[in-house]
């Protein structure tokens, strides 16, 4: 039966309780659902609008659910509404009359406000631990790759020389943010809306910061109606875990180049790969695949949850229930996401031969020649038009800038050239000699 029962005289239309039922998805809810619950009816004890026995009662009721909840005696199926419903209901059916108490001074609009709240602090918990443990794989890959040599790109064409330290750790910057996004997102959540009841507060005498205490928030919310109406923080936290999978797509998009046969910077294990029903050569990088392509479903939440507050009036509406499947599918997706991609880097084996071989061609040190006759004192305006010449002078000899002697040098550049030059453009010195802040030269 539903809570609401009193003033109607049939059931709801059964597809519109299809429709009207948020259980089915909300049922995740149930710990947080219960120890809002256990936070409420402890005040309501407190505060002698229940007797202290009746508290006790209702609290060590909610806890017996909870593990049976847990230890799968108690199943989370059921027609309820909700899981507000649910919990509920399953209190008055152990304790009676006792467990109607529970719901005094309270509505399900603050209560599905704080389970929501509370989800999402344990949600950002969670992605924050695994953020954590990506960093250290990165960190890991950052501490044996100081001397890799790789190509670094613009508009995917070679560029300058770095190293894969060097590349990992602006990988590691930018989960660095995101996580001290979460912190700030948690941070500025952590205000308890319970006592804020149904949209206007309660007639009741409610300690409204000793829940929230309880339940480690910072302080009770400061109004009723933006405290039942407001999804601020989870539209946030879903744009922080869009920039994560916004990261983690860019990352996989470059495991998915280096992987192919034409760069072969890296070979993923076969416990990360998938194969091919047709063509028996095929080695895929499924998993840095999926990981680009659940973005959208994470951007899709987003968009969604804009659009689902963007005309609301206050305070409750039933649009809002709207808000937890697409998070819900959002807060999965990410956390799947980085757990897969922790598993991916560490089955990466980076080519060095490979990777270093490709820093000998595409005249990737170009840049430094010019840098090389600026110590010789020519304005660098002119150093880069000299070797401008000098590629043109290689690709019809079809040379690098290495192999080129030291007279075609003169020749160009004038006889502050000398010999010197070849050591200078090395490989090494080209990596080396970057050593400005943030540079693969300087990098820890
Ligand atoms: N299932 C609802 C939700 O997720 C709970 C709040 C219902 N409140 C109400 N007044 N009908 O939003």
């Amino acid at each position: 039966m539903a809570l609401w029962g009193g003033r109607f005289k049939t059931e709801l239309d059964e597809n519109a309780k299809n429709f009207n039922d948020s259980f089915a998805f909300d049922r995740r809810l149930y710990k947080q659902d219960i120890l809002g619950s256990i936070a409420h009816a402890t005040m309501l004890a407190k505060q002698n609008i229940i007797t202290a026995a009746e508290g006790e009662l209702i609290v060590n009721s909610l806890k017996e659910i909870l593990s049976s909840i847990e230890n799968k005696t108690l199943a989370l199926d059921s027609d309820a509404e909700d899981i507000h419903s649910f919990v509920e209901s399953k209190l008055i059916e152990k304790i009676g009359d006792i467990g109607k108490k529970l719901h005094t001074g309270r509505s399900r609009n603050d209560q599905v406000a704080l389970d929501m709240k509370l989800y999402v602090r344990d949600n950002i918990d969670q992605v924050t631990n695994q953020l954590d443990n990506l960093l250290i794989t990165i960190d890991n890959i950052i501490e044996n790759n100081k001397n890799t040599y790789m190509p670094g790109f613009t508009h995917l064409q070679k560029a300058q020389p770095i190293t894969l330290a060097h590349y990992m750790a602006a990988y590691r910057e930018m989960f660095k943010r995101d996580f001290s996004r979460l912190l700030d997102t948690k941070k500025r959540l952590n205000e308890c809306p319970l006592g804020s009841a149904a949209l206007a507060g309660t007639v009741y005498d409610l300690d409204r910061e000793f829940v929230a205490k309880e339940l480690a928030f910072d302080k009770a919310t400061e109004n009723s109606l933006d405290s039942v109406s407001d999804r601020d923080y989870l539209i946030e936290y879903i744009f922080d875990l869009s920039i994560i999978m916004m990261h983690m797509s860019r990352l996989s998009e470059e495991i998915i180049i280096f992987n192919t046969d034409d760069y072969r910077y890296i070979t993923i294990s076969d416990n990360y790969s998938t194969g091919s029903s047709i063509m028996p050569q095929k080695k895929n990088p499924d998993m840095a695949e999926l990981i680009r392509g659940k973005v959208g479903r994470v951007y899709g939440a987003l968009m969604s949850l804009l659009t689902t507050m963007k005309a609301l009036p206050l305070a409750y509406n039933k649009d809002m229930q709207e808000d937890k499947e697409v998070s819900f599918d959002a807060m999965d997706t990410v956390s799947n996401s980085i757990s897969l991609m922790n598993g991916l880097l560490k089955n990466i084996e980076w080519n060095k031969e490979k990777m270093e071989e490709a820093c000998l061609t595409g005249f990737i040190n170009a840049t430094d020649v010019a840098d090389y006759l600026v110590k010789k004192g020519v304005p660098f305006r002119d150093a880069h038009h000299m070797v401008g010449e000098l590629i043109l002078m290689c690709e019809e000899k079809n040379l690098t800038l290495n192999d080129l002697d030291i007279g075609s040098f003169k020749k160009v550049c004038g006889d502050i050239v000398s010999d010197d030059i070849y050591e200078e453009i090395s490989l090494e010195n080209c990596v080396k000699n970057r050593k400005t802040k943030g540079a693969p030269g300087a990098i820890k």
